[in-house]
């Protein structure tokens, strides 16, 4: 089964947005990209679980060649999409490439981005034909108002890249993005290894908190092979602060949504680089027990998202304590777990005792029951 856990791995978007949000072309290059993913091997990311190399929007030359395949950039890929997968799978690792499914990519619509013909509209075979035969591993297929762009409707066009790329004997994990327009919760799992639930994850805490929300009801629709995705991580990124990074780690973490960093891999802090690898964390985000997480505790600012452990993990739940005010919260640990209940932390391994325990401002904590 494609995708029988979350998938981990990197992505170049976030890394490549610039402080006004536009897309850092020039900076989007062959030579960025590869060394992003030797950091990912050197930094131990690859070692804990992160496989993909993610390049998503501006690799692409302004024309398709003379048989309608997508071209990379000349200058900044001048290996071609070939030549940069095969050094990319000489790393161990694997490759994910961006697409739209209309005429517009995002960075076309959004940041000035120069091409004709870039998108995969009536070109999916030929497209999803082009991704076999150059080992891509993973396909991003970004909306990019297609419905207003061209008069597509979603569910039946992300489908019509998945027969596709069927035709063509792709082993390819298919993520689609709309930004959770058009309730893809409902439809994707049919064809699709992950749905993009919200817009666009900002680096900063309201952004975070926003997108959290928008996870409350989604609980229901994923399971292996099919994961609901609240977006690739910003965590390293912006002005998220520590506690912040890993209220962000956790709670992905019990929505067992895909694990893609989108910080600079090449220059993170050891604080940064320790939370992404952190093999309980990551556990967490990788056991399947039946059921995403979902809120289970709300008193105002503090809140409680859980999701059942698999039996083979050896524990009940995975529960993160969050608080999302702006002053030390208590929360009253007797009160929420049962008398007989061990709590363990997983960032230290401690077990944890069962009475009050105090949580910082835009802090979260990471425990397990048995
Ligand atoms: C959209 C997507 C982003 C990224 C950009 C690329 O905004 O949501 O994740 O792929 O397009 O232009």
């Amino acid at each position: 089964m494609l995708a029988a856990q979350p998938p981990m791995g990197w992505n170049s978007w976030n890394r490549f947005l610039n402080s006004n949000l536009r897309a850092d072309i020039a900076a989007t290059t062959e030579k960025e990209i590869l060394a992003q993913a030797k950091a990912m091997v050197d930094s131990g990311l690859a070692a804990a679980g992160y496989e993909y190399i993610v390049l998503d929007d501006c690799y692409q030359a302004k024309r398709r060649d003379h048989l309608g395949r997508i071209q990379t950039h000349p200058h900044r890929f001048p290996s071609g999409i070939k030549g940069l997968v095969d050094q990319i799978h000489g790393l161990g690792l694997k490759f994910g490439l961006y697409s739209v499914p209309g005429t517009l990519t995002c960075a076309q619509q959004y940041d000035d981005y120069n091409g004709d013909d870039l998108g995969s509209l009536n070109r999916e075979l030929i497209d999803a034909e082009s991704f076999v035969e150059w080992g891509v591993d993973y396909l991003k297929y970004d909306w990019c108002r297609a419905h207003l762009n061209d008069g597509l409707i979603a569910e039946p066009t992300f489908r019509k890249m998945a027969e596709a790329l069927k035709t063509a004997n792709a082993d390819i994990v298919y993520s689609i993005s709309e930004y959770g327009l058009f309730e893809p919760h409902k439809w994707a799992p049919e064809f699709c290894n992950m749905w993009r639930t919200t817009d666009d994850l900002m680096p900063n805490w309201p952004s975070l908190l926003r997108t959290i929300d928008l996870q409350r009801k989604l609980y229901p629709y994923s399971k292996p092979g099919a994961w609901n995705d609240p977006d690739m991580l910003q965590i390293g990124n912006g002005e998220l602060s520590m506690a912040e990074n890993r209220a962000h780690m956790y709670v992905w973490a019990v929505l067992n949504a895909p694990l893609m960093a989108g910080n600079d891999l090449t220059r993170m802090s050891d604080e940064v680089r320790d939370l992404l690898a952190h093999p309980g964390i990551i556990a967490v985000d990788q056991d399947w027990g039946g059921q995403q997480g979902k809120v289970t505790f709300a008193d105002g600012d503090l809140e409680i998202w859980s999701k059942p452990m698999s039996q083979e993990s050896g524990f009940k739940t995975a529960s993160v304590l969050l608080n999302r005010g702006e002053t030390t919260g208590k929360f009253d640990l007797n009160r929420i777990f049962e008398t007989s209940t061990e709590l363990q932390d997983v960032w230290s391994g401690d077990s944890v005792a069962k009475g009050a325990i105090d949580l910082a401002a835009h802090d979260a904590l990471l425990l397990l029951s048995r």
